[in-house]
This record gives C-alpha cells, structure tokens and sequence, in this order.
C-alpha cells in the first residue's frame, strides 16, 4: 500500500512506541475519587506551568471550553469571541445548548480582535440587552492560519475586562505552539486569564485529553460540570502518562512542525497559491488556490491520487496541518505533489 501523507490535521497523530510504554507503565487510581496519582501529578504540573492554582483533565476540546462557558456564564449572558473560532463555528452550537448563553462574534485579523474593538460590543447595563459576561480568545487560532494572538493586545483586553468586571477564557487548544513560536511561556499568556484550556490531543501526539486550568474555586467548579457532562472517568492514568509524556518530549519539537508548515506555505506561493504568511506562525498553512485558477475540492481530490492529504476549508482554500507523524521525507512527497497539482 502507498505511504500517506496525512496533512488534514494534528490530530491523527498516534501514540509513539515511547508513549505508549509511559502508558503501560502508569501506575493509576479512580479519578472520580481524585485518587489517580499519574492524573495528580499532570494536573498539579500543568497548573504550575500555567502559574494557577489547580487543573481539570477532561476528555476533549470541546468539553474543556464548555465547562469554562458554564462555570463562568448565567443563562441569558452573552460571550464576545471572534467570527472563526473554535466554539462559535465547531461546537455544535453547545452555548447555546449547554449554558443558555448567547455569542456575540466579532470579525477579527488573523483571528484577532482588538480591545478597542471589544469595548464597542460590550453590552450597556440595560435590561434590554443581554448581558455581557466573557470574552473567549483562541490562541493559536485555527480558522486564522495557526496565527498568534499578540500578547499585548491580549493584555490590554484584560484591562478592558478588569474594567467592566468581564471574565476571559481562552481556547488554548494550541497555546503550545504559541509558546514554541514566541517563546512566549505558557505563564506569560495565562495570566491574563481566567481560565484557559489546552489540549494534548493535537500538536503533542498524545491520543486524548486536554485540561482546564484557573483558580481553585473555578477549577472545583468545573469538577462538578465535568461529573454533570458525563466526562469523570476512572483509571484515567493510563491517558493522563501519555500527555506527561508530551509535555516531557513533544513540546519543543514543535519548532520542527512549524519550520515545514513554513516550507510548505513557500513552495505553494512559488506555484501561484495565496497563503498570508504573516499568519503562518505555527503548523497550520491555508492555501487560496483562486490565483492557480482551481478549486479546493478539485485540488484536494487531485492531492489525495497522490497520496497527499488536505481539508479543503472554503471553496477556494484549502488547509494543510503539520504533525508529529510528518517528517522530511512526507514534505518532500507533499511538495512533489503540489508541482503535479498545481502546476
Ligand atoms: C482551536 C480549537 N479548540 C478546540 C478544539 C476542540 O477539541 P476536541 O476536538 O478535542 O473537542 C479544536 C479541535 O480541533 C480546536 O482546533
């Protein structure tokens, strides 16, 4: 059978052989109890990294941000987040549906959208209106090119927030690359937070996971949501070695992932793609292909007769992710195929 080159998503990455001997080996407990010393020991080391006070594993992304939704919102409250972000496009509505809350999205820049920006949305004390109570921000930000959120603009929102007595969650589903691409630490940008929520499913190759971070009384909280989801498991260990393990050795590897996103956006520039290279900071590239004079699902088919795979994103861009499972023998498949396609 033909290799794959597998660029849809840092998703599909699979446990290394390393990894899953951390797995095996993880001594575990009942994690409804809090009784899992290796989930103990990724909470309590993720919370220091993040400079709060306690950490929540929780099953996926999704459920991560919900939780944080819930435990900061009141039905009839509305959020600020930007057009293209994670919970507003690829949560299933769960706002909604979950916290009766409303979201009030912003078109941003690369997925940013500025204090000054923020503070025209923010909703008068009227009973008219709903009433404003988070500003979600995603970081790297996905539908954006995997670009990053400036810190500074991210600290003057805070200011804005401290003003209007505002909550600030952020997806952080990549912060990791964010760090990796800035040097930026993980303390740095989570101190402008309430809560922040990142994942170990998707750049760090760990198979599931991610974790909710936040003060104590937040954090206990969203244990209860978390028992209330359906998302309290029990000898959870075994996961929970695996995300140690990544944040031991998969975490500046990244550079790597985004040195060949960075290839990979040049080489499709050379053969006429659009891709804004200012917002390819991290392992995401977005290639317009209306300058190559194609369609992305054309493109995309014609990728995957050469065992090249992408996800096509609008009808004229398509997205390419580098991962922990690409190395420089699948960007060279990938580059070859991108002349046969598009030149
Ligand atoms: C920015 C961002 N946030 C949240 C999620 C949700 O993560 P999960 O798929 O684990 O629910 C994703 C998934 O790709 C994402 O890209």
């Amino acid at each position: 059978m033909n290799h794959v080159v597998d660029l849809r998503s840092d998703t599909l990455t699979r446990p290394t052989a390393a990894m899953r001997q951390a797995m095996a080996d993880a001594p575990v407990g009942d994690d409804v109890f809090g009784e899992d010393p290796t989930m103990n020991e990724l909470q309590r080391r993720v919370a220091e990294l993040c400079g709060k006070e306690a950490a929540l594993f929780v099953p996926s992304g999704t459920m991560s941000n919900q939780i944080a939704i819930n435990a900061h919102t009141q039905p009839g409250d509305e959020i600020i987040c930007e057009y293209g972000c994670h919970i507003f496009n690829y949560e299933g509505g769960a706002p909604a549906l979950l916290s009766g809350v409303q979201l009030h999205p912003l078109h941003g820049q690369r997925g940013v959208i500025t204090a000054e920006h923020i503070q025209t949305a923010i909703r008068p004390k009227d009973h008219h209106f709903a009433q404003t109570r988070l500003i979600e921000i995603e970081n790297t930000h996905n539908r954006a090119g995997g670009a990053v959120f400036p810190l500074d603009e991210i600290q003057k929102i805070r200011s804005l927030a401290d003003e209007h007595d505002l909550k600030m969650h952020l997806d952080g589903a990549r912060l990791w690359n964010a760090y990796v691409a800035t040097g930026i630490s993980l303390k740095e940008w989570s101190v402008c937070f309430d809560s922040i929520s990142l994942c170990f499913s998707k750049g760090l190759g760990a198979p599931i996971g991610s974790i909710l971070v936040g003060s104590a009384e937040f954090i206990d909280c969203a244990h209860r949501y978390r028992k209330i989801y359906g998302g309290g498991m029990r000898q959870v260990g075994v996961i929970a070695a695996a995300a140690l393990y990544a944040l031991d050795c998969h975490i500046e590897r990244l550079a790597e992932d985004h040195k060949r996103a960075h290839q990979l956006a040049l080489k499709l520039i050379e053969l006429g793609a659009y891709v804004d290279l200012e917002a390819t900071q991290t392992n995401i590239v977005i290639a317009d292909c209306k300058g190559c004079g194609r369609i992305s699902s054309e493109v995309n088919s014609e990728l995957a007769r050469h065992n090249v795979l992408a996800i096509p994103v609008s009808p004229s861009r398509i997205r390419f992710v580098t991962h922990l499972d690409i190395d420089d023998d699948d960007l060279a498949v990938a580059m070859n195929a991108f002349e046969c396609v598009l030149s």
